[in-house]
């Protein structure tokens, strides 16, 4: 069967972001800044770098932020030409013309049911759903990499890392099939198993490459670990009918949903930098002496 190309990404950003509170009460986690550019960005940019044509944006109660970072600032753009001033850093927010779409969770009950809210604008086709909080730095970009796999396999693909023993029950978990390199079949998952029963080390990360038969599934998909409906759930029952494999990213991930993890990533992002990464060091450096 013909592999369908990937045009289209979905980005869940209808969490609360409890972990991040108070940063979080007013301010989507997704705007955060790692240095200079939220997280959303960097995420929609590795998209493009894969070669998505329309984002989908799942957006919730607060989130607006994000809608208006993706807008034309008339105001504010009028108000820099006049002053002078280059437009070049705003320029790395436009979109370009129909290549965005918002649908709105009414209520944050998972991330399974934030994906099954774009039912309708994914239609027949697959797509890649990119959970900005995970953070991944890696050239090419991990969606880049991930769509390099299904080119060859088809069917589904989630980003897999090795996380240490007392993390699995933080993680959808992959029950490990045959290995070929980076890519490991997947034979089943689950969503933060209990301490001591994870069938591996192997957690899903955020991003992946889905088939539009998950839609199907998550209709009728019950609420999981947490209460919530859960992506993991619904992928899970469809594994053995189509391909689906975990693919071991080549780069680095950090958690920026979590502060220790959002720290690092802007501690790291600071140091490759050229306009201040100098400044940084010396004072790391110091402080660490
Ligand atoms: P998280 O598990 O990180 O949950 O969601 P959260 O609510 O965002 O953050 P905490 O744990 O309370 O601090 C994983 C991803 O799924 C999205 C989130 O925005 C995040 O990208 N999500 C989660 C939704 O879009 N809707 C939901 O109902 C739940």
């Amino acid at each position: 069967m013909a592999i369908k190309p990937l045009r289209k990404a979905v980005f869940p950003v209808g969490g609360l972001g409890t972990r991040f509170l108070p940063a979080t009460k007013a301010v989507p986690k997704e705007m955060l800044p790692v240095v200079d550019r939220p997280l959303i960005q960097y995420a929609v940019d590795e998209a493009i770098e894969a070669g998505i044509e329309q984002m989908i944006f799942v957006t919730g109660r607060g989130k607006s932020a994000i809608e208006d970072h993706f807008d034309i600032a008339y105001e504010l753009e009028a108000t820099m030409s006049a002053r002078g001033k280059s437009l070049k850093l705003l320029e790395q927010t436009r979109l370009a013309p129909g290549a965005v779409a918002y649908v709105r969770q009414q209520e944050p009950m998972g991330l399974g049911h934030a994906v099954w809210c774009a039912r309708d604008i994914i239609g027949d086709e697959p797509f890649a759903v990119l959970l900005a909080d995970d953070f991944m730095v890696g050239e090419p970009g991990c969606l880049k990499q991930m769509v390099a796999a299904y080119e060859k396999t088809g069917g589904n693909i989630i980003c897999a890392q090795e996380v240490p023993d007392d993390m699995t029950h933080m993680y959808g978990v992959i029950t490990p099939g045959t290995r070929d390199g980076a890519l490991t079949e997947v034979k089943g998952l689950v969503e933060k198993p209990a301490a001591g029963t994870s069938p591996s080390n192997l957690a899903v990360i955020g991003r992946y490459i889905l088939q539009p038969e998950v839609m199907r599934i998550l209709e009728t998909q019950g609420k999981g670990a947490g209460g919530e409906i859960q992506l993991t759930d619904a992928m899970a029952r469809m594994i053995g009918d189509q391909p689906f494999h975990g693919l071991t990213f080549q780069g680095k991930r950090y958690d920026c949903g979590d502060k220790a993890g959002y720290m690092t990533a802007n501690l790291a992002v600071a140091l490759t930098r050229p306009e201040i990464a100098e400044t940084v060091r010396i004072f790391a450096v110091d402080l660490l002496k």
